[in-house]
């Protein structure tokens, strides 16, 4: 086994964000300072993680290389492959088979951007392992997210705790965390992913693999 990978997923069509998204797509956009894609990079490198590739569409794609170029600029490895339609989250393992070449991944959504001082800390110790682990945040509309049970009920931020559930948009959740896009996972991430089956919506959804 290699050093874990990671991998950022940055397409889909942003249609809640049209008319921005019409031309440019919506990991582009700037936050603040940069454009929204340097901020998953940057939680990436905090994984000490050096090799990443980013999936997006086709027409963004030469984009996405203007930008990074092949990444050495930044002092990592960046590569790209495209994902022509929004199959689902868990299709980036599919498309990312070859890159990953048996070694564990790291995924990150491009539109998701993680701000705390111990949960950078915590990223170190979390990737040095060959383990599977998410992230639970609170929210007060968990119905409309993925929701994670922990073990023991939680009310600040602790690290370790096992996960007992996870359900793709429940009527009735059974906490109030919802799981952000950061995943981690060992080196068997490819071959479940290559066995689950689309959903109703014709996604591979990243709740089944979780
Ligand atoms: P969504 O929020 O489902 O995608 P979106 O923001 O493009 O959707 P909407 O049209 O509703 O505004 O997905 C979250 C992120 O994951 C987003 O950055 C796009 C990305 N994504 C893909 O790149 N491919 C996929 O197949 C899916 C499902 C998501």
């Amino acid at each position: 086994m290699g050093m874990r990978k990671g991998i950022i997923l940055a397409g889909g069509k942003g249609t809640r964000l049209y008319p921005m998204t019409t031309t440019i797509n919506k990991q582009l956009q700037s936050v603040y300072d940069k454009p929204m894609v340097y901020y998953p990079l940057s939680t990436l490198m905090n994984c000490s993680i050096k090799d990443v590739l980013i999936i997006t569409t086709q027409e963004q794609c030469g984009l996405f290389v203007d930008m990074f170029e092949n990444g050495s600029r930044l002092g990592m490895n960046i590569e790209y492959a495209i994902q022509d339609r929004p199959r689902g989250i868990s299709e980036a393992f599919i498309i990312g088979e070859d890159f990953l070449d048996g070694d564990p991944a790291t995924l990150v959504l491009g539109d998701n951007v993680f701000y705390g001082d111990d949960f950078y800390k915590d990223l170190m110790y979390i990737s040095k392992e060959n383990e599977n682990c998410v992230f639970g945040y609170r929210v007060s509309n968990p119905s409309d997210y993925g929701v994670v049970q922990f073990e023991k009920p939680t009310d600040s931020y602790e690290r370790n705790v096992k996960v007992i559930s996870i359900e793709e948009k429940p009527e009735e959740p059974k906490s109030n965390y919802a799981v952000p896009g950061l995943y981690f996972y060992d080196s068997s991430v490819v071959r479940r992913a290559k066995a689950l089956e689309p959903s109703e919506r014709g996604e591979l959804e990243i709740t089944d693999l979780n």
